[in-house]
């Protein structure tokens, strides 16, 4: 699961090509210390996660383990030896109508964004999802998560939901939106 080239842009909004590979695998619990710093990157800036509280390595072995690369894989985003981003999959809600239909959700570390990191993960997933058993991916981004609803925008998907002022963020009313496609 490779990238070729990949595109990107320098302090003058040029766009640039650079040789560097983004490469998507299974994650490893190996992984877990960089997955769990890249989640907690997002924690802070409190636009992206509804998760407040920072996460530690201990307390998400048992997220980790109860995925598995045929149901509800994670996968992370390897660029120049290092972990840029992840994503992984859950199920989207219990009953068994909704069995293909899953929920994703993708984290890029601060270093690694706008190099296509996010979008490749993704791509990715609207191309296996089909020989995991999927037909529908929806991701639940808060309304104010401006990057990542224009990544899911730019992906094919769609707002298919709004639940207005469902979250509280440090005391203010967020908004949760339910962006979706089928695939
Ligand atoms: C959203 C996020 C995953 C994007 O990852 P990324 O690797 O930086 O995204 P990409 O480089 O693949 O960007 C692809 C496109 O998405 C859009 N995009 C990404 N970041 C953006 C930003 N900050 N502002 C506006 N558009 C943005 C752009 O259209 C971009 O294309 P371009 O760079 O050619 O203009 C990243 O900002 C992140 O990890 N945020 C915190 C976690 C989060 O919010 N996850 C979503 C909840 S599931």
């Amino acid at each position: 699961m490779t990238a070729g080239l990949l595109k990107r842009s320098d302090e003058d909004g040029r766009s640039q090509t650079s040789a560097t590979e983004i490469r998507i695998r299974d994650a490893a619990e190996a992984d877990l210390p960089a997955i769990v710093e890249i989640h907690n990157e997002a924690i802070a800036s409190r636009i992206s996660s509804a998760q407040l509280d920072p996460v530690t390595v201990e307390g998400r072995r048992e997220w980790f383990r109860v995925h598995s690369p045929m149901q509800y894989p994670i996968w992370v985003a390897d660029l120049d030896g290092a972990i840029a981003g992840w994503l992984s999959f859950r199920e989207f809600l219990p009953r068994c109508a909704y069995r293909d239909t899953v929920e994703l959700s993708v984290y890029v570390s601060e270093q690694f964004r706008r190099r296509g990191v996010g979008r490749k993960l993704l791509q990715e997933a609207i191309a296996r999802g089909p020989q995991l058993g999927m037909h529908s991916l929806v991701g639940l981004i808060f309304g104010h998560n401006e990057p990542s609803i224009a990544l899911f925008r730019l992906a094919g998907f769609e707002r298919w939901g709004l639940l207005p002022g469902v979250a509280r963020v440090d005391e203010i009313p967020r908004d949760l939106t339910i962006f979706g496609r089928h695939i």
